[in-house]
């Protein structure tokens, strides 16, 4: 993660102009991003940027890795084909919140942390030595067990009320805090409900609530002239809607917002595969079938065009390519003629995954700019209600990659 110098709380223009600069780069870029490398071979960037496409191609699989865990120097590689690409590092640069140190200190001790995995116990310790210090009663949006909760009252929290719509967890989260003697308070609670009263002067914190659901708090809370609200955003296209709306006046009101549908949103959050070996190694199987498979269908029904497969029966994986080909084959309706090549095809979907690899460290250099494009919305919006607001990073992006925070306080 690169850093600036933490800031406090930044003045109104400095999210504005950020905003303003991420948007229109990335509006700038589209064809590099648009297009999604599995179910597009021939993007129209392979023929503006041939050098780029042959450079990408070429590399070796040890290349492709190294670069793909350091986005900012392949960033600045790219850089000798597209200039422009230069400015990544600038564009992602948050403060950092906290230390782990301090993070370290205010995660609940192990021996408590019933039911909490160590990574969750970690993130939340970190969320909550980014907000210290804390004072008053704290809201915990969407709380599950209310880990975070019992994490925040363990912080200077006078008390925190959790909603949390699933009954199970709020009776398991209660138990928990009473059995530790932590001054929490699960409640059962659709927090998408037109009849959900804020508590008078609440602290409304929320630690990766998904998409319509930390807007929710956003808009609500300050509607609700919520004291302050604290938000680590994830799943932004988890939403009701298909278009996605901007909240703030400043970026609504720009001469060329960038337009993003649900399934556009998805690839802020686009995460590299990071599961044991055997497991990497099985799903490549399966993505030469489906890329194979793609080849073949774009082959005999002469159409340049990818065909959604949906999800195929678990029976198949310890099968065949020609298997899964016949199978999908009749789910899409498509005959096939007698004497299909499989070997042939099945060679053609694993070049095309080695390309789906190469193509994908590109667009997935827009996953940070596109979620900061998201939150610096958000950021402007607070502000245009009357908030301070500061915004960071919580923890390292191994913690978790959603690590970027929201603290928006009301002055006075
Ligand atoms: C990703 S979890 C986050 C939980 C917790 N903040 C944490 O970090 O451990 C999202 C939680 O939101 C809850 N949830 C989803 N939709 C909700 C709604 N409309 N109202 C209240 N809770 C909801 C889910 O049951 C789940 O416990």
């Amino acid at each position: 993660m690169t850093s600036t110098p933490a800031s406090l709380h930044d003045p109104a223009p400095v999210f504005s102009h950020r905003w303003c600069r991420v948007n229109d780069w990335l509006v700038r870029h589209q064809p590099l991003w648009r297009p999604v490398p599995f179910s597009e071979p021939a993007p129209a960037w392979l023929r503006d940027y041939p050098a780029l496409a042959d450079w990408l191609e070429a590399m070796t699989d040890q290349e492709c890795d190294h670069w793909t865990d350091r986005p900012e120097a392949f960033a600045r590689e790219a850089a000798r084909f597209i200039s422009d690409l230069a400015e990544y590092g600038e564009l992602v640069a948050v403060p950092k919140l906290t230390t782990p140190e301090k993070a370290q200190a205010a995660a609940l001790p192990e021996v408590r942390a019933v039911d909490m995995p160590g990574r969750k116990r970690l993130q939340a310790g970190a969320f909550a030595a980014a907000l210290s210090p804390l004072n008053g009663n704290l809201v915990d949006w969407c709380c599950g067990k209310g880990h975070l909760a019992r994490t925040l009252a363990g912080q200077g929290a006078e008390s925190v009320l959790g909603f949390e719509w699933n009954a199970e967890l709020v009776n398991d989260g209660n138990r928990l805090a009473q059995h530790y003697g932590d001054p929490v308070q699960l409640y059962p609670q659709d927090v998408m409900a037109n009849d959900l009263t804020w508590p008078a002067a609440g602290h409304g914190v929320a630690l990766h609530a998904c998409g319509d659901l930390h807007r929710q708090l956003i808009q609500s809370g300050s509607a609700a002239r919520a004291t302050r609200l604290s938000v680590s955003p994830c799943c932004y296209h988890l939403m009701a809607s298909t278009q996605h709306r901007l909240l703030s006046e400043a970026a609504r009101n720009h001469a060329r917002p960038l337009t993003m549908d649900r399934s556009a949103l998805r690839l802020a959050v686009q995460e590299t595969v990071t599961a044991p070996a055997r497991e990497r190694r099985k799903a490549a199987v399966v993505s030469v079938w489906r890329l194979g498979f793609d080849a073949l269908q774009r082959h005999l029904r002469n159409v340049e065009e990818y065909l959604p497969v949906p999800s195929h029966p678990t029976r198949l994986n310890t099968g065949d390519f020609e298997g899964f080909g016949r199978w999908a084959a009749q789910n899409k309706q498509l005959p096939l003629p007698a004497g299909v090549d499989w070997h042939y095809w099945r060679t053609a979907g694993e070049r095309r995954l080695l390309q789906v690899r190469r193509h994908e460290l590109l667009r997935h250099l827009f996953r940070r700019p596109l979620e900061l494009w998201l939150v610096l919305d958000y950021a402007m919006f607070l502000q245009e209600q009357g908030y301070e607001v500061r915004l960071g990073a919580f923890c390292e992006r191994s913690l978790t990659p959603r690590n970027l925070l929201l603290d928006a306080i009301r002055p006075g």
